[in-house]
């Protein structure tokens, strides 16, 4: 599996749309794709405190626009330190109409990844194959996030410096009998918790059509002391857009580090919000301790898929099978085109 993920990342380009269309444009040449020769690169050599994987569907053009003009500045105007992409299904076998409106995209931005994935519910392996991506980067900490999420990015930049180096899994933690987990939507992992997971795909790695199922899985089968960072008040898991304007606050970045169910025009508020205040304030939040798990979710961390209700639970599967589940629902709906708060 490892070995047909790395080839198809090197791949996948020339498949959807040919070498002849993109060979010699920046896009093509750009040090972030393609080169990882680590002696050249002062960026790679030194690693990247951060790398975010910022996953999208094909169709979302909006929402990475909204990215883009909004939170994604900060990562370009620190990109010593921090590396975002995008990552979406691959256009491969998308309309003609489809496939020029990316291409368009991709050679002004060149920002995005293409997975050899094509819709459903994969979510497990879609991370497996980012994360298998970014091994080849040096990193400390890696973040996975929705494309309808607002991140505090200069905040989480001058906090993670105060946050454990190893072990760390941190986000909204779903706090419940079992099936206590980070949420997909916003999770942070220290690089250690993702070699030691990438070091098992070949055999025992759980997938799962749920990306939070299947972390809670490797964090549960993990040899590595973990700690569970649960910061559900200030990683808002709920669809922000449908709380009228309870998160429009002037010191939205202190109050906050990410906010979900951010579409693009909640997206630019925020941004706006996040700029009226000044960094020594944001740097209040290096004094936010981690608090013991047990005291903020009275939950066992033993967590056991077959407590889900049965829209979710899914068996897992060693992820070197390359595994699919059939799902009833064919496409994954996001909240947006369901148009309320709460999905499970
Ligand atoms: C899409 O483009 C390809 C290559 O230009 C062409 O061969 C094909 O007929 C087009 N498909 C449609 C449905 O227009
Ligand atoms: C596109 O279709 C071809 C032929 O059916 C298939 O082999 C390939 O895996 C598909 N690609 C994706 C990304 O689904
Ligand atoms: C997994 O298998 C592939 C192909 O056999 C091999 O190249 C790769 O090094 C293996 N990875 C690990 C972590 O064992
Ligand atoms: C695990 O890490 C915590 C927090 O750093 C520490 O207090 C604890 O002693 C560690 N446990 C083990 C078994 O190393």
């Amino acid at each position: 599996m490892q070995f047909v993920l790395r080839r198809l990342k090197w791949q996948l380009l020339s498949v959807a749309f040919g070498f002849s269309i993109f060979y010699g444009t920046t896009f093509f040449h750009s040090r972030y794709m393609f080169n990882f020769e680590k002696t050249n690169n002062n960026q790679m050599q030194n690693g990247f405190v951060l790398v975010i994987g910022i996953l999208s569907k094909l169709n979302e053009f909006n929402r990475r626009s909204a990215i883009r003009f909004t939170w994604l500045k900060t990562c370009k105007e620190n990109e010593a330190l921090v590396y975002c992409r995008f990552f979406t299904d691959s256009p491969e076998n998308e309309s003609n109409n489809t496939k020029l409106k990316i291409k368009t995209e991709i050679e002004k931005y060149g920002d995005i990844v293409f997975m050899p994935f094509k819709g459903g519910h994969n979510f497990g392996l879609r991370l497996v194959w980012m994360l298998n991506w970014f091994s080849e980067y040096s990193f400390n900490y890696f973040l996975r996030i929705d494309d309808d999420y607002f991140l505090c990015l200069e905040s989480l930049l001058l906090e993670l410096p105060s946050r454990p180096k190893r072990g760390l899994y941190w986000g909204y933690i779903h706090c419940r009998d079992h099936v206590v987990r980070v949420d997909e939507g916003w999770m942070l992992l220290s690089r250690d918790i993702i070699d030691e997971a990438l070091s098992k795909l070949n055999s025992t790695l759980q997938c799962h059509p749920f990306g939070d199922q299947a972390v809670a899985m490797w964090i549960r089968d993990s040899k590595i002391n973990i700690t569970y960072f649960m910061d559900n008040d200030r990683v808002i898991h709920a669809a922000t857009a449908y709380t009228e304007d309870k998160y429009m606050t002037p010191n939205i970045c202190q109050n906050y580090l990410a906010l979900h169910g951010a579409y693009p025009s909640q997206m630019l508020k925020y941004w706006i919000l996040s700029k009226s205040i000044n960094k020594v304030r944001l740097n209040i939040n290096n004094r936010i301790s981690i608090p013991p798990f047990d005291t903020v979710c009275k939950y066992s961390k033993e967590f056991d898929w077959r407590w889900f209700y049965p829209h979710v639970k899914f068996e897992p599967k060693p992820c070197h099978t390359n595994p699919v589940w059939s799902i009833t629902h064919t496409e994954f709906k996001g909240r947006e085109d369901i148009g309320s708060e709460v999905l499970y």
